[in-house]
């Protein structure tokens, strides 16, 4: 059913909420809460120019990373927020060495894991720039969350979604019924319900990755690479490139238009043999956002994200993530050695 127009964020989060019959409203809060500090992050995004943001914090992150200050910024906004909001036990945050406990006496049910601010590189020269959230039921009894409550695989994932700062602002997010995008009026400081039930194109001719790093591929993902540029008519062939460099902006563009992202392991750092990405905020929130659009999320080794059991917080994952049929294709090159 097609719903009208002006339905906002909030009327989408409550309805789905009734629609489960057990539902307490703390998942509903959760996502308010979230998108009142997307808020915020955006207004002071949009400053960047103006406002004395712009640059680096002079601090390193636990991954040897420059925090820029509007990381520093995001990460702050979500930290405060979350910690007397009442619904989560413990967050995680890919800014913080360890698990970052809630205030004592607002313990709640559910952990969250965040990315406060995605594509730091691009935050000082206007590219799109995002947050990127994911959200567990809690585990374990006590009363704050523990290490496990966050080192969850992504098959059991209550909510995920972002919040993208750019040519417009929009959130996108799913609870398990499909994906929804709402887009942000500044005028008045809601988000309206832009895009409904997204599902991702099957087929595409996009494909987004960092081809500097090439000569560091594995031979399968090197001869995948060649093959998308070679000349060939029937299958449209070569497909056209498209890097943002920021992984929320680079995903968005193809659960929209369609199209294949890939962030595959290279031989250049064998202290760190997975890949670049983040699982617990970045590979696993966009896998269940890709496979709730009709898409795939695999590894360069075939597997699924979602199936992946986390072995601790910062774990870094290769990413093939997109049009089902395109990353189908990764996985036969992938498969044939
Ligand atoms: P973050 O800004 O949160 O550290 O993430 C940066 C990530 C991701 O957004 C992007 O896809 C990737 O780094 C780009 O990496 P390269 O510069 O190596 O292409
Ligand atoms: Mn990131
Ligand atoms: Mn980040």
């Amino acid at each position: 059913m097609k719903r009208p127009v002006g339905i906002t964020v909030y009327r989408q989060i409550m309805d789905s909420q009734h629609m489960h019959g057990d539902a307490t409203g703390d998942l509903s809060g959760l996502l308010t809460e979230l998108i009142v500090a997307g808020k915020i992050i955006n207004a002071e995004a949009n400053m960047a120019g103006l406002a004395d943001i712009i640059g680096i914090s002079g601090k390193t992150n636990i991954q040897g990373e420059e925090v820029q200050k509007l990381d520093e910024f995001a990460n702050n906004t979500i930290k405060r927020r979350m910690a007397r909001s009442g619904y989560i036990c413990v967050m995680a945050s890919e800014e913080d060495d360890e698990i970052i406990p809630v205030q004592e006496g607002y313990e709640g049910k559910y952990t969250l894991a965040f990315d406060p601010l995605d594509g730091s590189s691009n935050i000082d020269v206007n590219v799109s720039i995002g947050t990127i959230f994911s959200i567990h039921r809690r585990q374990s009894q006590g009363k704050q969350g523990v290490l496990q409550d966050v080192l969850q695989p992504g098959n059991s994932l209550v909510a995920a979604g972002y919040i993208i700062y750019g040519s417009s602002t929009m959130m996108v997010y799913s609870t398990g019924a499909g994906v929804h995008g709402f887009t942000l009026d500044p005028s008045v400081g809601e988000f309206f319900l832009s895009h409904e039930n997204i599902r991702i194109p099957e087929k595409s001719k996009y494909f987004s990755v960092n081809e500097g790093n090439y000569h560091y591929w594995t031979p399968e993902m090197r001869e995948y690479v060649h093959y998308l540029k070679e000349i060939d008519g029937d299958s449209g062939r070569p497909y056209s490139s498209r890097y943002i460099g920021t992984l929320v902006a680079d995903f968005h563009r193809n659960l929209i238009a369609g199209g294949v992202f890939l962030y595959p392991r290279d031989c250049r750092n064998p202290d760190k043999p997975k890949g670049k990405l983040r699982l617990l905020y970045e590979a696993s929130p966009l896998a269940f956002l890709v496979e709730q659009a009709g898409g795939r999320a695999i590894t360069d080794q075939g597997q699924r994200i979602l199936d992946i059991q986390p072995q601790e917080l910062h774990e870094r994952v290769s990413l093939i993530i997109g049009s089902k049929k395109e990353v189908d294709v990764v996985e036969q090159f992938l498969v044939r050695k």
